[in-house]
């Protein structure tokens, strides 16, 4: 019989990239994909362990599940991806319903694993480091409704900042090979694909050998030959990785994006040493001018923490301060939390909950103030928009902009997949309204 699987996805990008690896594999091996979990053979989460947040989310889901399980025993239940490696053993204590847990490096494996499951009835525990990320599953019809997708070059990271989770769970830094990674190209632009988005922890630290030598700018040069690719973006880079050669590629890659995620999580100095960052914020301003002065209206987004152990309220004033100097077209900001086993979850003078609650919310204001400005900026300019359906609003078409910026205008559904030269009319804080130019 034709089983179903759900797959409930948290976390980063890289997440959704993987999700749709697991989704793949099954579907190649019989399976379908099924909403509703209620009606699923197989249930799969997708976790993330980044911060105490979503790992609190992937556990009230599991709770909500162990009724399904109670009505139907047959139902197979894994924890998949980050916290499935950082916290598994742990998992398996904490929920019976579980039959397995797999970590990101383990993917490969799912059906076997889910078919063992089915055969012999055994709880799996595959968390395993050092193995080679699987190479992508290609499913015809997959990506029939997309007009962007992913594509990850790299796992791991080698960074070991003080706070961060993710080299414990993805393991150390593995690039793909660059044939594998234009193979995957040409199988989604061939699926319908227009803009693709090349994923991984550390981009820039990007390096293959064969016949040539590759970089990160050699990789993105390479993608960019292909006719019917629109747009090519990435994300995330490391602000003491980015090169000359990357900045060079915002100058000779028209389709590459006008934008950069570049992450600074703090703009106190004494903070991003306490952090192991690897530079300072002098060095970040420089980027920023660099970037600026390579492609005049880059937009720059970013990540940024409150609450590091030890951070002052001198300290946060920085980071505000940094803000305002720099001003990101749009920002990602987090309450620093405990993370198991890193430095940072042993440091002590750590900051009070009610503090962070209260400095991010002084950040976000100012945030949402300069984010609002700058897409003010926009209106009445003409730019190009990558259409990618209709707006949940109903109606309208919408889209991005190459900043990454949403824009919905009324449109026909033949513009879907195309780029459409469009005039910003009004600006809000998370889209902006356009009109399109016939
Ligand atoms: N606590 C809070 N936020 C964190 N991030 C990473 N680790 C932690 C942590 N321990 C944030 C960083 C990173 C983003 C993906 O998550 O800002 O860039
Ligand atoms: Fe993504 Fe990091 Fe969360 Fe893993 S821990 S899902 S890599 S953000």
């Amino acid at each position: 019989m034709n089983k179903r699987f759900h797959i409930n996805t948290m976390g980063c990008q890289m997440n959704a990239y993987d999700s749709d690896f697991l989704a793949q594999s099954l579907i190649k091996n019989g399976f379908s994909p099924e909403k509703e979990p209620s009606r699923a053979d197989v249930i799969l989460i997708n976790t993330c362990a980044v911060r105490a947040k979503p790992e609190q989310k992937a556990c009230s889901f599991l709770g909500r599940m162990a009724d399904l399980k109670e009505k139907n025993p047959e139902l197979v239940v894994g924890m998949v991806g980050c916290l499935a490696q950082m916290k598994g053993k742990e998992m398996m204590k904490r929920f019976p319903l579980l039959d397995f847990i797999m970590g990101p490096r383990e993917l490969g494996r799912i059906f076997e694993t889910v078919q063992r499951i089915f055969d012999e009835r055994q709880r799996i525990l595959a968390t395993e480091l050092s193995v080679e990320p699987a190479p992508a599953v290609k499913c015809a019809g997959y990506f029939q409704d997309q007009t962007s997708g992913f594509i990850s070059i790299m796992e791991g990271c080698n960074n070991f900042c003080s706070y961060c989770i993710v080299p414990h769970v993805r393991g150390r830094e593995y690039f793909r090979a660059p044939k594998d990674i234009l193979d995957e190209a040409r199988h989604l632009l061939k699926e319908g694909i227009r803009e693709i988005t090349l994923l991984g922890q550390n981009v820039n630290s990007y390096v293959w050998k064969d016949q040539n030598k590759w970089n990160f700018a050699s990789l993105l040069n390479a993608l960019s030959a292909f006719d019917n690719l629109h747009r090519l973006r990435f994300t995330t880079s490391h602000p003491k990785d980015l090169s000359d050669d990357l900045l060079e590629c915002f100058v000779s890659i028209d389709k590459l994006a006008a934008h950069i995620h570049l992450p600074f999580q703090a703009g106190s100095n004494r903070i991003l040493k306490l952090m192991r960052r690897g530079y300072t914020r002098e060095e970040y301003f420089e980027l920023t001018r660099k970037l600026r002065n390579a492609k005049e209206d880059i937009a720059i987004t970013s990540d940024v923490m409150v609450g590091f152990p030890g951070e002052t309220e001198e300290d946060f004033q920085l980071t505000l301060d940094l803000l305002q100097a720099v001003e990101f077209d749009s920002l990602f900001s987090f309450k620093y939390s405990d993370r198991e086993g890193t430095p940072a979850a042993g440091m002590s003078d750590k900051v009070r909950e009610e503090i962070k609650i209260e400095r991010l919310q002084r950040l976000q204001k100012l945030q949402n103030r300069i984010t609002l400005k700058k897409n003010r900026e926009l209106e009445g300019r003409q730019l190009t928009v990558l259409v990618e359906g209709t707006s949940k609003k109903g109606g309208q078409l919408t889209g991005r902009i190459a900043s990454n910026k949403v824009v919905n205008f009324d449109g026909d559904a033949q513009m879907v997949g195309k780029l459409v030269e469009v005039v910003i009319k009004e600006s809000y804080l998370n889209s902006l309204k356009g009109e399109a130019i016939r």
